[in-house]
């Protein structure tokens, strides 16, 4: 078959050979099989072109990973110098790679001083998995068996293999595949506005949080629970910043009972808050740590699990015992991917792209509260940093949400997307993440293709007798 350049002449053949034979993660089977893929072609900046030429300023930087900007020569000619010197090696049996000791090195110094090695995966979700394994290993080493169960939160996202996705509390990960398994258990989402008890302050809500917390904990039994995982700022299951004093509520609770403490940094990490990491921005000092996507700014895959010194000092002493540390992948520390990710943490470093998003992110954020938090059709505009999203209500005063069988949110994403803008639907919400390169004037953009779309949405609704303005 001849080489494929897609161009609006061999679209539908393409689309058919997608549809043919291509599964894809998180999509309707059914409305793939039906209207086909969007092919995506190349991506400069801010901006990515798909097949028909059309170019779309990305909002949500890819799957909320593209940092520095489609692009960036540089990265793809560290990958290339490295895959041309040595394209790959395995790190088993103490081999070992200069970008990937090089980088390990760069990322123990950039990340909270509580942590102090770095195992090497692919994706967010093997991050998790290999953070959880440690836990039950070290548990294991310190003569506790017992003590493995995980508290997480729910709505929350760390990922979809069968151990990240019984952590994650998102239902449409569960229902169908038998998750999660046991050992898993969910506290209540730290969102104010859905799930406070009415007339409580966020302080008050989050002293309610951390009760509840802990009497699950003393419901399960303290010598059950191993560890609490906790994204920074929760991310794919709908954006929620937690209440004021969240974080100083919870933490102690986790000391008193000798559990773990992770930090999922996935999307937080490397900048996203205006911060390194959303641990600095919370003043948290994790036990363990999970980072991805923003380590190679979706140049290359590279996922990274942290542990502390105390953590690694009983692996350590139990490594006579135990024999070879049985965990590991084939691409654990490739070289291309840290190279790649050397090259991304220089540029962050050298266009103080952290600076940049804590500088520009209340341009953002107040931009979005200002055109839209007043919209009847918006119930809530939530976020921080370079993350907020827009939740849209069938009953603005009563909170009221839509039923998420009829798809309001991916109805206005697909209007967004139609004014050449990239957001993300989420349930009934629309979230942003943007490129850390993203102007000014190309916020002023995003923010009024999602009025015009909220806008357009609302009147549709609201002829359609599916809506009206409370
Ligand atoms: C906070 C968080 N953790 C883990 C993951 C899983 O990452 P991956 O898709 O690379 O497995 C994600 C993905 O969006 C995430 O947002």
């Amino acid at each position: 078959m001849a080489h494929l350049v897609p161009t609006v002449e061999n679209l539908a053949e393409l689309s058919s050979l997608d549809q043919a034979h291509h599964l894809h993660p998180f999509t309707s089977i059914a409305a793939h099989a039906a209207d086909g893929p969007m092919v995506m072609i190349e991506g400069k900046g801010t901006h990515v072109t798909d097949h028909r030429g059309r170019s779309y300023l990305d909002a949500f930087a890819g799957l909320w990973c593209m940092n520095v900007g489609y692009g960036r020569e540089e990265i793809a000619d560290a990958m290339a110098a490295q895959a041309k010197k040595l394209p790959y090696y395995h790190s088993f049996l103490a081999m070992a790679n200069e970008p990937s000791i090089r980088l390990a090195e760069r990322l123990v110094q950039i990340t909270p001083k509580s942590l102090s090695k770095v195992f090497f995966g692919l994706t967010g979700s093997d991050g998790n998995d290999t953070l959880i394994k440690i836990i039950w290993y070290y548990n294991n080493l310190l003569g506790r068996p017992k003590k493995k169960k995980i508290i997480a939160r729910k709505l929350a996202y760390h990922g979809v293999t069968v151990a990240s996705g019984s952590l994650s509390g998102l239902p449409n990960l569960h229902g169908g595949f038998d998750l999660p398994v046991d050992r898993f258990l969910h506290v209540t989402t730290p969102h104010y506005y859905r799930q406070a008890p009415a007339g409580m302050t966020e302080r008050e809500f989050s002293a309610h949080l951390a009760q509840e917390l802990e009497s699950v904990i003393l419901r399960e039994g303290p010598d059950t629970i191993a560890a609490f995982f906790a994204e920074p700022v929760m991310g794919a299951g709908g954006v929620y910043v937690p209440p004021e004093g969240y974080f100083e509520a919870i933490v102690p609770i986790l000391r008193r009972y000798d559990i773990l403490f992770a930090a999922d940094e996935v999307i937080c990490g490397f900048g996203r808050l205006g911060r390194w990491f959303g641990s600095d921005y919370f003043h948290l000092e994790p036990d363990l740590m999970t980072g991805a996507k923003g380590l190679t700014s979706g140049y290359a895959p590279l996922s990274m699990s942290l542990i502390s010194q105390p953590i690694w000092k009983v692996l350590h002493e139990g490594s006579p015992t135990m024999g070879p540390f049985g965990h590991g992948f084939t691409y654990s520390a490739h070289p291309v991917s840290a190279a790649a990710a050397m090259a991304n943490l220089d540029i962050i470093e050298r266009e103080k792209l952290v600076d940049r998003v804590a500088r520009l992110a209340p341009i953002l954020q107040t931009k979005l509260r200002e055109t839209l938090a007043d919209h009847p059709l918006v119930g809530e505009v939530r976020g921080v940093g370079f993350v907020a999203a827009m939740e849209l209500v069938a009953d603005k005063k009563a909170k009221a949400p839509f039923d998420l069988k009829l798809g309001v949110a991916m109805r206005a994403y697909k209007k967004v997307l139609a004014r050449g803008v990239i957001v993300r639907p989420i349930m009934n919400n629309l979230a942003v993440s943007p490129p850390f390169v993203i102007t000014e004037q190309e916020i002023d953009e995003v923010v009024s293709a999602l009025k015009e779309s909220i806008d357009e949405t609302a009147r549709e609704l609201a002829a359609e007798g599916i809506w009206k303005p409370s």
